[in-house]
């Protein structure tokens, strides 16, 4: 039998022969999400054994990554600011530069924590940015729409599994077609690639993130016109829109905003210095 020790080794070495980055690092997602041990019990517990049929679930593991596809898709779940979220095949993989939005929103709301707050979240995908606030916001409500049935089926799952169900409900909606109400907070990390740089992403991205959440039309920027446009409409006097964009966006996104009557409140980078989130409210 193999200890724990042992097994994340032989992890780490194959996937550093097939080219992993971080070889060790995806060795501890994988053995550690497949087994439920912390980062911790796989220091302390390295002299366990592992059992002959966990053993084969990791070997299985180890070949899809091999074959490559990313950690967080073989294990069907990943972390996000906090809270846990399964995905499918319609979902984008949350990444942790989203939640640099999350924390903007929450920063901009703290005052406001305990009031009935109504948010709106368009293309919620698994349901990470609405649910994350919802955890946040113990009083708040929260609306997750998506043009993707699959994608809206998994982020009322994640609602379950995260005790906000009595929360958060769905909407299938291309972005406002079918929304209805006032919002405080319209939220969105929308799909915002150009259509000419998707074909030329990580083929991991490119073969297991879902093309809609991707592709943002010619110039990225399709879904902003359409929220920047339309927004007004859904927000409560002094409502907030709040967006992820792409690192190099920002300009163009306040531009976009601006000319549909909201100016920018609040912007924040990523811990690589990124341009991220943006927050609007329209003028008066
Ligand atoms: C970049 S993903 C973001 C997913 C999730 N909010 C997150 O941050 O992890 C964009 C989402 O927008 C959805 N989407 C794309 N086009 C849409 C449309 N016309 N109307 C509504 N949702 C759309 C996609 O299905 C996808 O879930």
């Amino acid at each position: 039998m193999t200890t724990l020790k042992e097994m994340l080794a032989l992890v780490r070495s194959r996937l550093a022969g097939a080219g992993v980055e971080d070889p060790m690092a995806e060795a501890r997602i994988l053995v550690g999400g497949l087994l439920d041990l912390g980062r911790t019990d796989l220091i302390t517990r390295g002299e366990d054994r592992v059992a002959p049929e966990d053993e084969v679930r990791i070997f299985h593991a180890t070949d899809r990554r091999v074959a490559g596809e990313p950690p967080y898709r073989i294990l069907g779940r990943r972390g996000f600011h906090g809270i846990e979220l399964r995905l499918s095949r319609d979902t984008l993989e949350p990444r942790p530069d989203t939640e640099v939005l999350v924390d903007l929103v929450l920063d901009l709301v703290s005052e406001r924590r305990n009031e009935l707050l109504e948010i709106l979240d368009l293309g919620t995908g698994t349901g990470a940015i609405c649910l994350a606030l919802l955890a946040n916001l113990p009083l708040a409500q929260g609306t997750g729409t998506d043009l993707a049935q699959g994608a809206l089926d998994t982020a009322k799952d994640n609602a379950a599994l995260n005790g906000l169900s009595d929360r958060f409900g769905t909407t299938r909606s291309n972005w406002f077609e079918a929304v209805s109400g006032l919002y405080d907070v319209i939220v969105s990390n929308p799909p915002y690639i150009r259509s000419d740089i998707v074909p030329t992403l990580d083929r991991e991205v490119r073969e297991h993130d879902p093309l809609l959440a991707l592709d943002g039309g010619t110039d990225g920027l399709d879904a902003y016109r359409v929220i920047a446009r339309d927004a007004g409409r859904f927000l409560n006097p002094s409502g907030l829109v709040a967006v992820e964009t792409g690192y190099d966006q920002k300009a163009t996104v306040r531009a976009v905003f601006e000319s549909a009557g909201f100016q920018e409140v609040a912007a924040r980078a990523d811990l690589a210095g990124h341009d991220r989130a943006q927050v609007f409210r329209a003028v008066c």
